[in-house]
């Protein structure tokens, strides 16, 4: 039997009096509201979630029960006719929203000119023009150059392979709650165990990790200038500059919980590489393309990484990947040591151009900004009343708020889980991150309108409250 609560319109508490269509969606037009029509996952959702535990490996796993139909601005409809927002955008991905016209035009006019020839077979302008485009719009005026791959674990990789190559050294250094992926080496150069790592060693070698700087964390007052040194001391003593390629650092983490370093820990961090000529890598694969309310994270303290590596909001949602850097650096990999079948795919390029010129167009970095004050406001404002909420933190579009006992830092992922599993139940996706499992984050689509995001943030405070 249907749950009153969620029948039909208007359903659900805090619909917004006024609904857009999605003017961003390429077809008919994806109303701008929450609105669900049965219970979560609906009776369409439970019979393709009994063919995916017959077809699909228990050792994939999706955060909602429901299965998606369609997509557009900041909604996502499922196969019963749900409508959700989406706090997610598969994970930092579909920075222009999902199917933006601009994406969807040159990726239907790709398909139907070639889908696939393999760079390293035979270039196309459409893999040059992303290389230009990454040249141009990453941090710093130095001559530059891209290679492209297919998704983010795989730029980090080949970000690490370069380093090596062009310093003759081996040792990486990463970060506490460092999280770079999931192949062999990313899995060494992530932090946390379960569920990435667990089970699946040996992993590669010569990765060593340094204390990262975490506000709420270190101890009181502690600046990004003394958590720098406290890092720096351990690399010099434990794997020694003469033996290091790079340090691979996230400007703001991800996985590992939104954490925003003190100001001056990334600037003191590179001007270490830079006096040492150690590479710095910025993984800005999460942070990348506008999501922080800068083009790149590293933007918003003037940091210069020699080399950056990105995916995600790259490219609307087609898997692609990129590592930019010092030309110098770049070229001094012999011929043929950087590619793959797909890298660089030409539908993915098509994609990739059309998500810029969106990014540009509708001004997404502006977006992002406002998009982080609503936020920020709202959060900062629940902070006051609800004891549990420890610290609300990050920049732009990628904001979380840490759960923890009150009155103590201790995190509590059991609290965590019940206030995600409330929004789940509302119509809202929202994702939980961070190495204890205790951190909310949220990471709405920059074409999500404000309407829209306001219901979002209204349901995430009455299920704080416990009021769903
Ligand atoms: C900072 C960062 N680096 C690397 C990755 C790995 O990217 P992918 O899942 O595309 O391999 C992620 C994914 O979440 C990420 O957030």
């Amino acid at each position: 039997m249907l749950d009153p609560m969620l029948d039909t319109t208007p359903s659900v508490p805090h619909s917004p009096q006024v609904s857009h269509p999605d003017t961003t969606a390429v077809g008919p037009a994806i109303e701008q509201r929450r609105k669900l029509v049965t219970e979560l996952p609906g009776p369409r959702s439970l019979e393709l979630a009994a063919r995916r535990s017959a077809a699909v490996a228990a050792g994939v796993t999706s955060v909602m029960p429901i299965f998606a139909a369609r997509a557009g601005g900041g909604i996502v409809v499922d196969v019963d006719g749900n409508s959700l927002i989406d706090f997610g955008s598969g994970i930092a991905v579909t920075t222009v929203g999902n199917s933006a016209p601009d994406v969807v035009a040159r990726v239907q006019q790709q398909v139907e000119e070639f889908t696939h020839t393999c760079f390293t077979v035979t270039g196309y302008e459409g893999y040059v023009a992303v290389c230009e485009e990454l040249n141009r719009l990453t941090p710093g005026d130095h001559e530059k150059r891209s290679a492209l791959f297919n998704s983010g674990a795989e730029a980090v990789e080949n970000a690490v392979k370069i380093a090596r190559r062009a310093t003759g050294r081996d040792a990486v250094v990463v970060f506490d709650h460092a999280y770079h992926g999931r192949t062999n080496l990313t899995m060494a150069m992530t932090a946390k165990n379960m569920p990435y790592k667990d089970g699946f060693g040996p992993f590669a070698g010569e990765v060593y990790r340094a204390p990262m700087s975490y506000p709420f964390r270190d101890p009181e007052g502690m600046t990004g200038a003394e958590a720098a040194a406290r890092a720096i001391a351990v690399i010099e003593s434990q794997v020694g500059v003469q033996n290091l390629a790079c340090v691979v650092i996230e400007p703001i983490q991800g996985e590992g919980g939104f954490v925003v370093p003190a100001p001056g820990f990334l600037s003191a961090l590179a001007d270490w590489c830079t006096r040492n000529v150690v590479v710095l890598i910025a993984d800005e694969i999460q942070t990348g393309f506008a999501r922080t309310g800068d083009l790149f994270a590293c933007d918003f303290e003037g940091v210069v990484p020699d080399l950056i590596t990105t995916a995600k909001g790259i490219a609307g949602g087609l898997p692609l990947s990129g590592v930019t850097g010092r030309a110098e650096l770049m070229d001094s990999v012999h011929g043929g040591g950087l590619g793959g079948t797909y890298a660089g795919n030409p539908v993915a390029c098509a994609a990739a151009l059309g998500a810029i010129a969106t990014i540009e167009s509708q001004n997404l970095v502006a977006a992002a900004g406002r998009i982080g004050e609503q936020i920020l406001a709202v959060l900062t404002d629940l902070a006051t009343k609800h004891p549990q909420i420890g610290d609300v933190r990050g920049r732009g579009g990628m904001v979380a708020i840490e759960i923890v006992t009150p009155g103590t830092r201790t995190p509590d992922p059991v609290e965590t889980a019940r206030i995600s599993a409330a929004c789940h139940r509302a119509g809202l996706i929202t994702l939980t991150c961070g190495t204890f499992g205790n951190v909310l984050r949220l990471l709405p689509p920059l074409v999500i309108d404000d309407d829209l995001l306001a219901d979002g943030l209204a349901v995430l405070s009455d299920a704080i409250a416990g009021r769903q």
